[in-house]
């Protein structure tokens, strides 16, 4: 959740640091801090708030050839300058950390019987003690890392950095990942290549457990036995672009209005004229789609929301049995694993925690492949999956997720058609699902052309304090997923309810001061809808419905109707989401919040 980055050079690396952090802040921005070795001397320079206040307290003077810098999503104290990160020992070493160590009571009593004294409330900062301590017994500093690793409990991605060795950076990782920049005369690393785009193209990904060193010429990397390894250079070139906002007021517009072409990226050739290249999941897909008898779909927030939309394709329209499940209680519950069973992930990251956890503990029981649809290629979720669908949408750097679910989805929408034809989906189906996929990007972009209309009715939003969602059937999650964009980034209280559940408790709440938000395709259950609609209008409360142009709606008192362009049925919970990402995003703006960083939350989720 928090952004490392490092290095090493001839040259004065404070800036690349800066910018490095700049491109990290989306993944957590409560402080930053930066650690700069220069001349045998080490300097911290650290502030609450966003990287723009590191930049500004940072002195001309404060210049490096070695250096690490951290931005922090609070996890372990308050994000006060004095929890923020680096933290040091002495004055020189210093260790940057994303992740949690799970003992750190025990060590910090531990050190703090040894005299050493601490200053923040973090769990970090025994790291620097303990490393610290052992450089006292003798070790230098790759020693010293290398023997207080098997002492940390919990996850870490670390970066160390001591006085006495001014051209090296020590790092390791477990639970949380780390990349190696290769430059010339010059290295790097940072918790995502992201980081670094500014300075190199080649990237080495530490694998689980591996510790690493930088110099200005070199790297190495040992793994967890210690062995000296080596890892794969990879070449990154596709486009850095998407780190910028280009000519939008923020990356969340920006990135509803990369949908139709992502969209489109994300079913390049994996599609035929009529039938989806099951290739594109794996080399081993269809063996394994062949033994697939049901699918267990484990993912947290958004991605999970992903996953409840799916359900209803893969049992409603491939006739397979799917259950769906919220990755942090899954991993800590007793369940029955079905013989047959596919394991899928979803994660826009690759890293959330509590999903990765749940692949490792389902790597240990009777499921039949593991698959995960992610938008990262080189994150743990692809590297441990046996089979990966990528979603092409780029870097998603606001924070509510808008163009990774929306490539999640058509994703999805490709696996349920993979396994429905050895099930209920016949040839004609299969070929009728392709040609709505292959007119997905249009219909998407058709849905922008409605970004003026819900930019009005956003206004009536921005006094609120509550708001409910509803939907029925397959658009219940895409209410649901409007409801959490709401709330993320206008903070305004969103519940979402499947419509016909709503006179079983949530009307008491319906008045003239509650907007209720419906989403009403023309499908089979658009008169049910209707009926529940009723029932808030009876009561008082402010409907706002997107529906089909055909749906039969009318604007009048209390009623205020959002026309939505006509969609195949299948696609049609894709195509509903645009609006409500709008919708959330508008009034946003109106409120004047942090749309692409809210209060609280951070992009990539790799602590418990
Ligand atoms: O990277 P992941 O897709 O695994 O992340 C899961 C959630 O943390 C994420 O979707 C979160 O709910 C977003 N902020 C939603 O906009």
């Amino acid at each position: 959740m928090c952004g490392i980055v490092g290095a090493v050079a001839d040259r004065d690396i404070s800036d690349i640091l800066i910018e490095g952090l700049k491109r990290l802040e989306y993944r957590g921005y409560d402080s930053a801090g930066v650690a700069l070795l220069d001349q045998g001397k080490l300097s911290i320079r650290k502030e609450v708030g966003k990287v723009a206040a590191l930049e500004q307290a940072l002195t001309s003077k404060q210049t490096g050839h070695a250096g690490i810098a951290h931005t922090r999503w609070a996890t372990h104290g308050k994000p006060t300058e004095l929890n923020a990160h680096p933290h040091f020992s002495g004055d020189k070493l210093a260790v940057v950390h994303n992740g949690i160590i799970e003992n750190h009571e025990a060590l910090r009593e531990e050190l703090s019987s040894q005299g050493y004294q601490f200053v923040s409330e973090t769990d970090t900062e025994t790291i620097a003690h303990l490393i610290n301590h052992l450089m006292q017994q003798g070790h230098d500093l790759l020693a010293a890392v290398k023997a207080a690793i098997p002492r940390l409990e919990g996850a870490y991605g670390l970066a160390i950095v001591h006085a006495d060795e001014p051209d090296r950076i020590v790092c390791a990782r477990s639970g949380s990942p780390l990349v190696l920049g290769l430059g010339f005369g010059e290295n790097f690393l940072a918790s995502d290549q992201l980081a670094l785009r500014q300075v190199t193209d080649r990237f080495v990904y530490l694998d689980e457990g591996d510790i690493a060193e930088i110099t200005r010429d070199a790297y190495a990397i040992w793994d967890h036995n210690g062995n000296t390894v080596e890892r794969p250079v990879e070449r990154i070139t596709g486009n850095a672009d998407s780190a910028e906002k280009g000519n939008y007021r923020h990356f969340m517009l920006k990135e509803i209005f990369e949908q139709p072409a992502v969209v489109k990226n994300t079913l390049q050739g994996r599609l035929g004229r009529d039938h989806i290249l099951e290739q594109s999941f794996g080399s081993a897909a269809s063996s394994i789609f062949d033994k697939v008898q049901s699918v267990q779909i484990v993912a947290c927030g958004t991605s999970y929301h992903a996953g409840m939309v799916a359900k209803y394709w893969i049992e409603g329209v491939a006739g397979i049995p799917c259950r769906v499940e919220v990755a942090s209680e899954f991993r800590y519950r007793k369940f029955v694993v079905s013989p047959g069973t596919l394991l899928v992930t979803i994660s826009q990251s690759g890293e959330t925690a509590d999903t990765l956890a749940a692949l490792r503990l389902a790597k240990e029981l009777d499921y039949t492949a593991t698959l995960t649809v992610c938008n990262v290629a080189q994150s743990s979720l692809v590297r441990e999956s046996d089979l990966a669908l990528m979603t092409e949408a780029g870097p998603e750097i606001g924070v509510a997720s808008t163009k990774a679910f929306t490539t999640q989805l058509t994703a999805l929408l490709m696996l349920t058609v993979a396994l429905g034809r050895r099930y209920a989906i016949d040839k004609a189906q299969e070929s009728e699902i392709i040609a709505a996929l292959h007119s997905l990007p249009e219909t998407l972009a058709s849905a922008l052309t409605m970004d003026h209309d819900i930019r009005d009715v956003a206004e009536t939003f921005a006094d609120k304090h509550h708001a409910l969602f509803l939907g029925r059937g397959i658009q219940w999650p895409i209410a649901m997923e409007g409801a959490l964009k709401l709330k993320e980034i206008s903070y305004i209280h969103a519940e979402s309810y499947p419509a016909g559940e709503l006179k079983h408790g949530p009307l008491a709440l319906v008045d003239d001061d509650m907007p209720v938000v419906a989403v009403a395709p023309n499908d089979e259950l658009l008169e049910k809808l209707k009926s529940n609609l009723e029932e808030v209008q009876a009561r008082g409360g402010q409907l706002f419905v997107f529906a089909d142009k055909q749906a039969g709606f009318k604007n009048e008192p209390g009623l205020t109707v959002i026309p939505v362009p006509h969609s195949a049925d299948i696609i049609a919970p894709i195509l509903y989401t645009v609006p409500l990402q709008l919708l959330s995003y508008h009034v946003a703006v109106f409120k004047g919040t942090d749309v692409d960083q809210p209060r609280n939350l951070a992009k990539s989720v790799t602590v418990e």
